[in-house]
């Protein structure tokens, strides 16, 4: 099968003039360069996301010297180089394109979990260490037969048959992220697990133990980036892996619902906190600092995971009516803005919501408008009476108790301590 009119029809025309430079440069020295991965898969179910450019980065397979040949195309042109010559491979990074050479390579596992060790090999070998079958296609970019698709283990057929199959029974437990990323595939293709590939997956979720904090993190990134993880996280929990990470997790009807909110929000720059904020909001606070340990999360979304089961147990205290926007705000000043935003999703309180929603869109910018160097000239020396009026001065704010700042002028003055209430301007005698 010739796909070559499928790559010139979808690859951005910058991107596909850049592919067949470096195949083009690979022949010079006799070496031939593939289209690996992700991008033949896509390039063979057509998925509308390549022609609107979506698909920015590309892995190529060389059998040859990747790092070479990315070192010579480098050279000639504006990429920016990441070599890693222990792997045999190498990142070009251009202005729109991240482009990944790698050296076709044989890999053997020393012992589940670890990193492969790597020997060069031939374009079957570099394949049959891939995931899956449907991942394990590459199209020749070579001039002789441009856009042959190499297919040695039924990728094709699995496509047709919407199927996500391993290339061998050891598959899972050489590297248990696959386990995730069968899921993920499963679900945003709207696939079936193979029968087998099934079976080995549940056989070896406990595989998933010999996987660093930081990978299985990794992949939980990777679900998150999915148009609707919530369906990757059920599915996961239908098989045992989420209890394979961690026993508190869970994916249910909760999980669907709030994810999706989530979604829906204004500004959803902090989507992927969210997400697993909304993971962990059944725990107990015991309970996640496992969780945080296992995955080894960094501090500032672990602050943010913490803050969410802090606050959950503290929201009573914002479901009353005659709440003060200044005791709102004293309530909720502490937590990460990320927190209050799962708890505003997480609430069914509509009080509740309004409270930490009043917060998020206003009450955390309000300012006042005299400031320390102000009140120095009004006579109030900088200290803890300073600190004492700047804070009532932030808290009637907070409560609309003045729109000027005459209004707060005459509040600080108000405030200042009678012994201190002399000249503003004291004479330096
Ligand atoms: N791969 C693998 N085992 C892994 C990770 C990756 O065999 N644990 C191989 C697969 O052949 C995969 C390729 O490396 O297709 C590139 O991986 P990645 O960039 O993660 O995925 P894509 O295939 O590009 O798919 P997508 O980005 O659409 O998820």
């Amino acid at each position: 099968m010739n796909l070559a009119r499928q790559i010139e029809q979808y690859l951005p025309r910058q991107l596909l003039k850049l592919v067949k430079d470096i195949s083009k440069q690979a022949a010079k020295h006799g070496q031939r360069v593939y289209l690996v991965g992700g991008v033949v898969r896509d390039l063979l179910l057509g998925d509308p996301s390549l022609s609107s450019g979506l698909r920015f980065d590309l892995d190529l397979v060389v059998e040859g010297d990747a790092v070479k040949l990315a070192q010579q195309v480098a050279e000639a042109s504006q990429a920016k180089l990441l070599a890693h010559h222990r792997f045999g491979t190498a990142k070009l990074r251009y202005e729109n394109f991240t482009l990944d050479l790698a050296t076709a390579r044989r890999e053997t596992y020393a012992r589940p979990g670890a990193l492969p060790m790597v020997t060069p090999g031939t374009l079957k070998y570099d394949l049959i260490r891939r995931d899956f079958s449907i991942n394990a296609m590459a199209i020749s970019l070579a001039a002789n037969d441009y856009g042959e698709l190499v297919d040695s283990y039924q990728g094709k057929i699995d496509l047709e048959h919407c199927l996500i199959r391993i290339l061998h029974p050891g598959s899972f437990s050489d590297d248990a992220t696959r386990i995730l990323r069968a899921v993920r595939y499963e679900q945003r293709l709207c696939f079936e697990l193979e029968t087998q590939t099934a079976q080995l997956l549940k056989r070896d979720i406990p595989m998933l133990d010999t996987i660093s904090g930081d990978r299985i993190r990794h992949e939980l990134e990777l679900i998150f980036k999915e148009k609707q993880p919530e369906f990757v996280i059920n599915r996961l929990a239908e098989l045992g892996v989420l209890q394979g990470i961690s026993p508190f997790l869970k994916g249910d009807g909760w999980i669907a619902e709030k994810f999706d909110k989530a979604r829906h929000l204004k500004k959803s720059t902090q989507l992927p906190s969210l997400y697993f904020c909304l993971l962990i909001y059944s725990f107990s606070e015991t309970d996640v600092e496992q969780f945080l340990a296992r995955l080894n999360i960094p501090a500032k979304l672990s602050r943010a995971m913490r803050d969410t089961l802090r606050l959950k147990t503290s929201l009573p205290l914002l479901d009353k009516s005659s709440l003060k926007p200044s005791e709102i705000y004293y309530l909720l000043w502490e937590y990460e803005p990320v927190a209050i935003q799962v708890n505003a999703i997480a609430s069914d309180s509509s009080m509740v919501h309004r409270h930490l929603q009043l917060f998020l869109t206003k009450l955390r910018y309000v300012r006042t408008s005299l400031d320390g160097e102000e009140l120095k000239k009004l006579g109030i020396s900088a200290g803890p009476e300073m600190g004492k009026i700047l804070q009532m001065l932030h808290k009637a704010k907070l409560d609309g108790e003045f729109r000027t700042k005459a209004d707060e002028k005459k509040l600080a003055l108000s405030l200042k301590a009678p012994d201190l209430n002399t000249d503003p301007e004291p004479s330096r005698e």
